[in-house]
């Protein structure tokens, strides 16, 4: 797919141990304005000990120290830009979009959906039959929502969390 900026070469790739450190601040930099631990923040003040940002630095690191291989990277001449995580229920044959972003100042240039697109390719070539990805109703997924549905998802089940004070 062309990109939407001719001036900007981009690549999506297998992510390298060196790019983690990049990763996790794109993560950082999504995750702390939406996301469960935002929303929680936004109506409880920080729940935990930890802000949203450090939970998503510390969430991204596990996966990726388990996971490296199944994680992809957009590179904008040189720079990584966006990430996706993905996984495999093998039993099912359900390839599983898990979380993923782009850097701010790189949106809107079809970043995120290359991401979803090479993820369900590589999906296929694995033997998967089926891909599933949660996200949320909110505004802030409204983009995300966008992204999956350009690249074929349709809506499955629309849930609802609760949440109370005790
Ligand atoms: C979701 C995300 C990865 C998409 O990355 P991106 O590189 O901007 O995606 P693309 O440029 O490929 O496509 C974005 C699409 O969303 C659309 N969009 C952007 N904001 C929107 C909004 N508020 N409402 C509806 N559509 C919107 C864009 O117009 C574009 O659609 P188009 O190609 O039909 O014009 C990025 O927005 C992001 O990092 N969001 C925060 C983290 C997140 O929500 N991750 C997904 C978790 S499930």
């Amino acid at each position: 797919m062309p990109s939407k900026s001719c001036n900007e070469k981009i690549v999506i790739r297998k992510a390298r141990r060196e790019d983690c450190s990049k990763i996790l601040d794109i993560g950082e930099e999504a995750w702390s304005k939406q996301g469960m631990s935002y929303r929680l923040k936004e109506k409880f003040g920080i729940v935990g000990s930890r802000t949203p940002g450090q939970r998503i630095r510390e969430t991204l690191l596990g996966l990726l120290q388990k996971n490296l291989d199944n994680t992809l990277v957009a590179e904008v001449n040189g720079n990584v830009a966006g990430f996706l995580i993905y996984s495999f229920d093998d039993d099912r044959k359900i390839g599983h979009i898990g979380y993923n972003a782009v850097s701010y100042s790189f949106r809107g240039k079809g970043i995120g959906t290359r991401l979803v697109r090479e993820a369900l390719s590589v999906f296929k070539e694995r033997g998967m039959r089926y891909a599933m990805v949660f996200t949320d109703l909110d505004e802030a997924h409204a983009a995300a929502r966008r992204v999956y549905e350009k690249c074929g998802f349709k809506p499955l089940v629309k849930h609802v969390t609760y949440f109370m004070k005790l």
